[in-house]
């Protein structure tokens, strides 16, 4: 069955080895019930805590997911991680292409670009985070298509030849300005995702990639009160979570929402 893809992206968080043990048991007190659920559970701690978290989780539960990776497999790349590394310490997802990362750490398309093509080709599976900023989504619906659609054909360019197994990549649709956010400016009506999740689908499906049926989540300041009105909805395939996932009573509420929706 094609599962919804839950992804909890703790960020640079939390400080120490012992919170990060403390935060995983919140998702083991309610036991992701796997096999009988319609939701797959992925945890992208900071690299830091990945050899720690893969010791920890039962991977039938849980998947492990990084928060980024570098392009290249060997060299001398200070500070990077390649995707072999990742695949070595059990790694099974990546995100690539944060927004926070394109913001503060200056990544380009064509870095992501780079990223995707040698994350897939190490066999891991690729989160693609794109989303236009809040003075693009001023300018409208027809601004906004223009440059998702855009940023697809640069951050996924040479994948269009590849045997891309479709499993193997997800796109995060994460409008800038709704993630981290308070409520007041979070995006409040599903609708909006819905129809970008749509617009994703359908360009990837009619433009030179010609991929059908690729998963798209949502994500922008996500909690336990209103996932389930962006997940519940068919066409929305999941939900990248940020800061709701380092906080332990939404986490076990998150959970719980997910053990209880109907098989
Ligand atoms: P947020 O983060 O849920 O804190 O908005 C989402 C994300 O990590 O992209």
């Amino acid at each position: 069955m094609n599962k919804k893809l839950i992804v909890f992206n703790w960020k640079m968080s939390p400080q120490s080895i012992a919170e990060a043990k403390q935060l995983l048991a919140q998702v083991k007190v309610e036991r992701l019930k796997v096999k009988e659920n319609k939701f797959a559970l992925v945890i992208c701690p900071p690299f830091t805590y990945l050899s720690l978290i893969a010791g920890l989780i039962n991977k039938t539960r849980v998947k492990l997911g990084a928060q980024n990776v570098f392009w290249e497999n060997q060299g001398a790349y200070t500070g990077e991680i390649s995707p072999q590394i990742l695949k070595n310490l059990g790694v099974e997802y990546v995100i690539i292409g944060h927004s926070e990362r394109r913001q503060y750490l200056g990544e380009t398309d064509e870095m992501i670009n780079k990223k995707v093509l040698a994350a897939l080709k190490a066999g891991l599976k690729v989160i693609l985070c794109i989303g236009e900023n809040s003075a693009i989504r001023k300018k409208g619906k027809k601004a906004v298509e223009k440059f998702i659609s855009d940023q697809l054909k640069k951050d996924l360019k040479g994948i269009k030849n590849w045997k891309l197994k479709i499993e193997n990549l997800a796109i995060a649709y994460e409008p800038i300005w709704a993630i981290s956010t308070t409520k007041k400016h979070k995006l409040e009506n599903p609708q909006d995702a819905i129809e970008m999740s749509i617009f994703i689908k359908k360009t990837l499906q009619v433009s030179s990639f010609k991929f059908h049926d690729m998963k798209v989540l949502y994500g922008g300041s996500v909690d336990s009160k209103d996932i389930l009105d962006f997940i519940k909805h068919k066409e929305i395939d999941g939900a990248l979570v940020g800061h709701a996932s380092i906080k332990k009573e939404e986490v076990k509420k998150i959970v719980k929402i997910l053990n209880n929706q109907p098989r």
